[in-house]
Order: C-alpha cells, then structure tokens, then sequence
C-alpha cells in the first residue's frame, strides 16, 4: 500500500523533526513492511528532506513540475531532472489544486512525459467537480483526463493513478465505499496494471472503512499528513 503524504504549500525547514515519529514508529511496527511512504514537501524542503531520508525506507517527491525537462529561460518554474538531481523520484501531476490555476490535460500530458523521461516516477492525479459528480459523468471526465493525460505514452510502468474527487479534497468528504469501489474499478479497467490511489480527506477516521476498498492501492493524503501523529495512525489503522 502507498501512503502519500502532499504536504502542499505547508511547511519549513523545522518541519523536518516531524517525520522522526514516523520513522520511529516504522522501525517498530513490522506490519508496515509493506508500506510505501512518499513524502511530497514543497520544493523549497526537496533536497534537505531527501538528504535526511537517504538511508531510510521513506522516499521524496515533488507536487508539480515544468512540461520540459531541459533548462531554459522560464523564471520560477523547476523541472523534472532538477527534481530528481536533488533526491526526488516522485513527482504529483495533474492535482486539482493546478488544474484550476490553470493547468489543461494536454499541459499535464506533457509534464508526465518530462518527469518520465528524467526517471521520476508520476503520481497522476484524476478526478470530477462537485457539478460534475451530480451531472453524473464522472466516468466521461475521468476518461477525458486519463485519455489526454496519458496520450502517446506506451510505457505506463512508473505512473501511478490518484484518484481525487475534487469535492473530497479538503472538505471532510469522501465518496461511500461503493461508489469509490466502482469508480477504481473503472480507472482499473481503462488502465491495465496500474496502481490506483484514492484521495481526498483521508484521515484516522474514515481510513477504517476505506481500507476495506479492496481494489485501492493505497492513500494520498493532504491535510492529516503534516500532522505525524494522524499520518501513523492512518498507516497503522490500514494494517490492523
Ligand atoms: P486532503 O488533500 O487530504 O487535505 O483532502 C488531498 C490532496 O489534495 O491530495
């Protein structure tokens, strides 16, 4: 099971002592061995983090990056290969907090051909507004953003689907456990072999009937996971 922490727009170079917990309570809980941890910080906390998790089970990425992977003259943009020459080999793209500022499908296909080109692996996020879900074409939306997203790219080994419903995210809400089954099941059926991540309000909480979703494949999460003490608790709840 992966367990994604986006950290979002939060966080400075003291934030760092958080992730001791976590690293203590991995060491003591064998049922995590099966565990992925991602820790995505801003970029500003990228090679610090990286360089305190060197030799540890815990691995670092990015929330975004620019569509080319070359230098160039593009002021306060990062890309790809300058995420991962400083210990990212993750990168988060197509988040809903981007799409709206502006980011299109046919912009995130190429940023996943970047970061996959430079050796990151993608964590491509998917997911309907809140008119849309009552509209009921969720399957149509996530069929337009997973169709663009990932168009003309054969080799889909290092994606990874985040499925995030844009209501879910930062509201308290989630999807009930049929609806969510159904919807991973369809991204599943459209996408052989991926890995498919649910998130959107995960927390210590609802995490005990979502890990029962047996097609999930695991969690991003965003809020609960600045907070070590709700982010072990969601990964220990999950195995137990
Ligand atoms: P949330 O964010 O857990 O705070 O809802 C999830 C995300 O935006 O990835």
């Amino acid at each position: 099971m992966f367990f994604i922490a986006n950290w979002k727009m939060f966080g400075g170079l003291n934030s760092l002592n958080s992730i001791n917990k976590v690293l203590g309570f991995l060491k003591k809980f064998k049922s995590t061995r099966l565990a992925k941890i991602i820790y995505c910080p801003p970029n500003t906390l990228i090679c610090p983090m990286a360089k305190k998790l060197k030799s540890t089970r815990i691995d670092v990425g990015a929330q975004n990056c620019h569509k080319s992977e070359s230098f160039g003259a593009f002021t306060g943009s990062i890309n790809s290969s300058m995420l991962r020459n400083v210990g990212a080999k993750y990168v988060i793209i197509g988040h809903s907090e981007n799409r709206s500022e502006g980011e299109n499908d046919k912009l995130i296909n190429l940023k996943i051909k970047s970061a996959i080109k430079s050796g990151l692996k993608v964590i491509f996020c998917i997911g309907e507004t809140l008119k849309e879900k009552r509209k009921k074409v969720t399957n149509k939306i996530l069929n337009k953003q997973m169709s663009i997203g990932l168009k003309k790219i054969r080799n889909k080994k290092n994606i990874i689907i985040a499925y995030e419903p844009v209501w879910a995210i930062g509201t308290g809400l989630v999807p009930n456990s049929k609806d969510l089954r159904k919807t991973v099941d369809f991204i599943k059926g459209k996408n052989k072999n991926l890995k498919v991540l649910y998130g959107g309000s995960v927390n210590p909480k609802n995490i005990n009937e979502l890990k029962n979703i047996k097609n999930i494949d695991g969690f991003l999460i965003g809020g609960a996971s600045q907070d070590p003490k709700k982010f072990i608790d969601i990964i220990k709840k999950t195995y137990n």
